[in-house]
């Protein structure tokens, strides 16, 4: 019986590796002729423009370490969990790039991610977003990048270790949790809605940094946009659980989105920053309207709004204390030396270009991490509200400090119970700067 039972599991165990090496398997697609640029219309590189934009392309796919190189030519470091990842060159370069990649190659990669060759390409590609996408958008990104000046160079090989560098093993990857297939408009909602949901879950991707990661990787589907650590930050939740006292509503996504801050909010920093300022600032305001209406549904901003001028009067009352005079206090002394100066408000509401700290997310977070990095960054006038810039305090105050001045934030500025071992994460999140900020004070 045991026999004929551990028989039967064989004979399934083969049939299912068969089914998986015919699921596994795409055939290469020919190569072709680099297409000409006249055959590609003003109009429609201008729309692939648009699209490019909105998924950030330039951002993975143009070097940032050893000095920097070329727009899309690729080899941009990414650090995952598992290990470095280097991005392709997209420029048209016809041997190191995708320049003899026909128009279905590059349908295929971006809806199912597999490469010309018929390689599973990794997800940090993101393409179980860029699946959303319509044919349409993928063909005007394919005239876009066609049209672009062609790099010819070479990415650095990943670092993953064996067996993740199998590519095959993608291919169980994508049977476990990538849904392939292009987005379809719930009835439900208006048209604003769709148009904002189809960007967002799309090639927008803000899941990808704002959804929490199983240990595969993976977006926890069970969690969407419940906040997740992204480049050592914080991506905080973008649906009701995101901490902040006041709410992201429609308007305060708006302008975050657009102009890189929010009146109540502030500033966009971090890995959020290009974000606005490099990406969604160069797009049709409509799609960002329509990104911020999605989201203020996302986190139930209707609901939440009503509590929003209580929660803006205390911060207010919180932030005066700081400019009463003398205080015996020196944690507090020790923030009117380093922050005071340019945080603080009075009421009714912030200033721009000066954020309250009490309405923004660094010290509502569970973890003090942002604070710290904007503390040990700074922020340049590119990131956030263009213009104003914040010293970076990476020299002028030792984790101590910085422990001092996180605990005193959260204990005068939050409700909420105070951080733990603040010293050993402000070494933590130090040690994760690798140059010293040029902005940074003495
Ligand atoms: C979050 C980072 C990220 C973003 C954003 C991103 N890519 Fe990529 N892309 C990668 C990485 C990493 C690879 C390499 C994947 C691999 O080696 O399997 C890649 C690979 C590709 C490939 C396959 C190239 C080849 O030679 O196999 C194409 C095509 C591509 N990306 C196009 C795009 C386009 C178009 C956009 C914008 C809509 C985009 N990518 C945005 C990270 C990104
Ligand atoms: C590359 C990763 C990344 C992507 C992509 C990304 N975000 Fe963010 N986002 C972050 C990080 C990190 C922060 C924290 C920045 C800070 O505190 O200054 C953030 C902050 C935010 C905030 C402020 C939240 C708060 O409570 O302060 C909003 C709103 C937001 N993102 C919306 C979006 C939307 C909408 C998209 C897609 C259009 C998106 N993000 C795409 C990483 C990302
Ligand atoms: C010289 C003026 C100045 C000083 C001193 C200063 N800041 Fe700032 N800070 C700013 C400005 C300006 C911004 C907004 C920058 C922007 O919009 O780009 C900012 C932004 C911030 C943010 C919001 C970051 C984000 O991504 O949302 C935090 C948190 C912050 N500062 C904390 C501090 C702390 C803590 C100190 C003291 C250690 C401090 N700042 C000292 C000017 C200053």
């Amino acid at each position: 019986m045991i026999k004929r039972l551990l028989a039967g599991a064989a004979a399934i165990g083969a049939i299912g590796g068969l089914g998986f090496l015919y699921y596994a398997w795409y055939p290469p697609i020919e190569p072709v002729e680099p297409p000409d640029r006249g055959s590609f219309s003003a109009e429609q590189i201008e729309r692939g423009r648009i699209v490019a934009a909105e998924g950030y392309c330039a951002e993975c796919h143009t070097r940032t370490d050893n000095g920097g190189g070329p727009e899309l030519a690729g080899d941009y470091k990414m650090d995952t969990p598992f290990g470095a990842i280097y991005s392709s060159n997209i420029t048209p370069d016809p041997e190191t790039g995708i320049g003899n990649w026909s128009e279905e190659a590059f349908q295929r990669a971006m809806h199912l991610g597999v490469s010309r060759k018929g390689v599973h390409l990794i997800p940090a590609f993101p393409f179980d977003h860029f699946t959303k996408m319509t044919d349409q958008d993928v063909s005007d990104l394919y005239a876009y990048l066609m049209t672009r000046p062609a790099v010819h160079m070479t990415r650095r090989p990943n670092e993953l270790p064996f067996p993740l560098s199998l590519r095959l093993l993608q291919a169980g990857w994508k049977l476990l949790y990538f849904t392939p297939g292009v987005y379809k408009p719930d009835p439900r909602h208006d048209a604003l809605w769709n148009r904002g949901a189809y960007l967002s879950e799309g090639n927008a991707h803000c899941g990808a940094c704002h959804t929490p990661r199983d240990f595969m990787g993976a977006e926890k589907k069970s969690a969407p946009y419940d906040g997740a650590v992204v480049d050592n930050w914080i991506a905080p939740p973008l649906n009701e659980h995101n901490p902040t006292p006041t709410t992201w509503t429609e308007d305060e996504l708006f302008q975050y989105l657009r102009f890189g801050v929010a009146p109540l909010h502030g500033p966009a920093g971090g890995p959020m920053s290009p974000v606005p300022h490099r990406f969604l600032s160069t797009v049709p305001e409509e799609d960002v309207h329509a990104i911020a209406h999605y989201f203020a549904d996302v986190d139930h901003a209707a609901e939440r709004e009503k509590h929003d001028k209580a929660a803006l009067a205390r911060a207010m009352e919180q932030s005066k204390i700081d400019l009463v005079g003398p205080t015996v206090d020196p944690d507090a002394k020790l923030y009117q030396g380093a922050c005071a100066a340019c945080h603080y408000n009075a009421a009714p509401s912030p200033v721009l270009g000066r954020p309250d700290l009490a309405l923004n997310n660094a010290l509502w977070l569970d973890e003090p991490t942002n604070l710290y990095q904007v503390i040990l960054h700074g922020l340049t006038a590119e990131e956030g509200q263009t213009g104003v810039a914040m010293p970076s305090f990476y020299n002028a105050l030792s984790d101590q400090d910085m422990a001092r001045i996180a605990a005193y934030l959260r204990r005068t500025r939050t409700t909420l119970p105070p951080w733990t071992d603040l010293e050993k994460k402000a070494a933590a999140v130090r040690k994760t700067i690798t140059t010293i900020p040029v902005n940074s004070s003495h």
